[in-house]
């Protein structure tokens, strides 16, 4: 190997993708079985090194998801995480069999803290654990990962034991999870650092980084972890996560690839396609993404100042690091009208990554129609809002058939709304406090389900113009499960009542789905 190959491999970062653990995991952000397929399509084209697809012990469904995504990756490796138990690793030893490449990942607590309170173990019983825990997974799969949980707190001495321990057992990669995101960049350099130095077999494994974003530091961490010599990344698209969330995806991406000549690593992420990695998983959780988030929000290319835009006029570099088209960002295309045929349709549904049935298409295919007669111009985000309203919606228990509203100034509002349920249509007539709440209570008295909560009911604009779809996410809790459902349509009420039904019917499988596997 040339000394040019050597080094080009030295600097290879891996990106270890976990959106779907511990995105997926924190409140809000869960996702069907659907979704989680989508979302991983997505990240393997995109060039993601590992996916995290869940964590198989923690409910039918997550192991289900992580089944389903080994049976589909191409290029990927597919992760399952599993605590430091035997049928933890053997739930996601199951999970992910069908999988051309895979990694088991484990994980225990070690730090003083987690130990003492979380754990109550002695740190010798941890340490014994980590042994047998690796030691088991490797029996399964030469690609194992160890992480010590709350690592960034865990004390030198205790880790250095830790990680030699977990490479002696056949760990291939080890990560140091900023649990908490209390690290700060230097601190959490010199941590990787001190492994680098002290841990007498850390050549036989990857250091990997893992850093939560409660101070607002996971990105710096994970780039300063990397500049010490961990060869791992693990984040996630728009940052999603636990609390604060995760170390940005797309954040990360885009300043080694911007500041090469400080951070000169690189990885296979097609920049490209960021922003509609980004768009996705928001419409897809009901999760918008702040206009002014770094790379993917509403406003990280636009330039409003005078001053600024007579800047980009003269010379776009004088104030702008990287291209727009660099993440993907095109101007909103006009893409399609009234007069647009099924083949235009069907190009620019796969164009934009979709991969629509073709008995869900001919129902797609009316819902665009019906929309181009209201909506002059159709774009790309029209049609991504109503492909995440219909499709895979036929084979759903509950359907929206019509509302009628009664609304206005003096009032009562009153919904007439009618639902089929299996093959049966029922409707009622209610009166709310304002036509959402009617159209609501008249879905509740329908269905009734009063242990769910309502927790957000949430309205945007797909595009500009008074003629733009609404779209409307509706978030339920119930028993401390979340789930979230989307409409969209030219008429906000119709997109409220949608959005209710699609979280409705997604209450009614995790109702089915979450009954432990044990
Ligand atoms: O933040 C954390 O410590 C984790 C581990 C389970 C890897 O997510
Ligand atoms: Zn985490």
């Amino acid at each position: 190997m040339s000394q040019a190959q050597t080094s080009n491999e030295a600097n290879r970062v891996i990106i270890f993708d976990t959106t779907l653990r511990d995105g997926e995991q924190s409140p809000g952000c869960s996702m069907n079985l659907e979704e989680k397929l989508r979302i991983a399509h997505l990240l393997d084209e995109m060039g993601v090194d590992v996916i995290e697809a869940g964590f198989p012990i923690a409910s039918k469904g997550d192991w289900e998801a992580v089944n389903e995504i080994s049976k589909i990756l191409k290029n990927s490796i597919v992760c399952g995480l599993s605590r430091a138990t035997k049928k933890d690793i053997e739930a996601s030893a199951s999970a992910l069999e069908p999988a051309a490449r895979k990694r088991i990942h484990t994980f225990i607590s070690t730090s003083p803290l987690h130990m003492q309170y979380k754990l109550q173990m002695s740190p010798e019983a941890v340490l014994e654990k980590v042994a047998e825990s690796v030691t088991f997974a490797r029996g399964f799969t030469n690609d194992v990962e160890w992480s010590a949980e709350d690592g960034s707190r865990t004390e030198d001495d205790f880790l250095c034991q830790c990680v030699e321990t977990a490479i002696k057992c056949g760990a291939t990669t080890i990560n140091i999870p900023d649990t908490v995101g209390y690290s700060v960049p230097e601190e959490y350099a010199a941590q990787i650092t001190m492994l680098m130095n002290r841990v007498p077999n850390i050549d036989k494994a990857r250091l990997s980084v893992h850093c939560h974003n409660d101070l607002g530091l996971a990105v710096a961490n994970s780039l300063a972890g990397v500049q010490a010599g961990a060869r791992q990344i693990e984040c996630t698209i728009n940052g999603i996560g636990e609390r604060a969330g995760n170390a940005a995806l797309e954040e990360i991406i885009m300043a080694i690839r911007t500041r090469n000549d400080k951070a000169p690593f690189h990885n296979n992420i097609d920049t490209t396609m960021l922003t509609k990695a980004s768009k996705i998983l928001s419409t897809t959780i009901g999760f918008k993404v702040q206009p002014n988030k770094a790379i993917v929000g509403a406003n990280a290319f636009a330039h409003e100042s005078g001053i600024h835009q007579d800047g980009m006029l003269k010379h776009a570099q004088t104030y702008e690091i990287m291209t727009p088209e660099s993440v993907g960002l095109t101007e909103s295309n006009l893409v399609l009208g009234k007069h647009s045929g099924r083949h235009a349709l069907s190009d620019k549904v796969k164009d934009l990554g979709y991969d629509i049935g073709d008995n869900a298409f001919q129902d797609f295919f009316k819902r665009f129609k019906d929309l181009a007669d209201k909506k002059k111009e159709i774009f790309d985000e029209d049609i991504i809002a109503l492909i995440d309203d219909e499709v895979g919606r036929d084979h759903e228990k509950i359907k929206f058939k019509s509302l009628q509203i009664i609304s206005g100034t003096t009032g009562p509002q009153t919904a007439d709304i009618c639902l089929e349920i299996d093959g049966v249509e029922e409707c009622k007539k209610i009166e709310g406090n304002g036509s959402v709440d009617a159209i609501f209570k008249a879905i509740r008295a329908i269905v009734p389900h009063e242990g769910a909560t309502l927790q957000l009911y949430q309205v945007s604009a797909v595009t500009g113009g008074t003629d733009a779809q609404a779209e409307v996410t509706v978030r339920l809790e119930e028993d401390g499960k979340t789930v979230t459902g989307q409409g969209a349509d030219a008429d906000t009420l119709i997109s409220s009542a949608r959005a209710y039904v699609h979280a409705l019917n997604k209450l009614m499988i995790k109702r089915e789905k979450t009954a432990p596997t044990d």
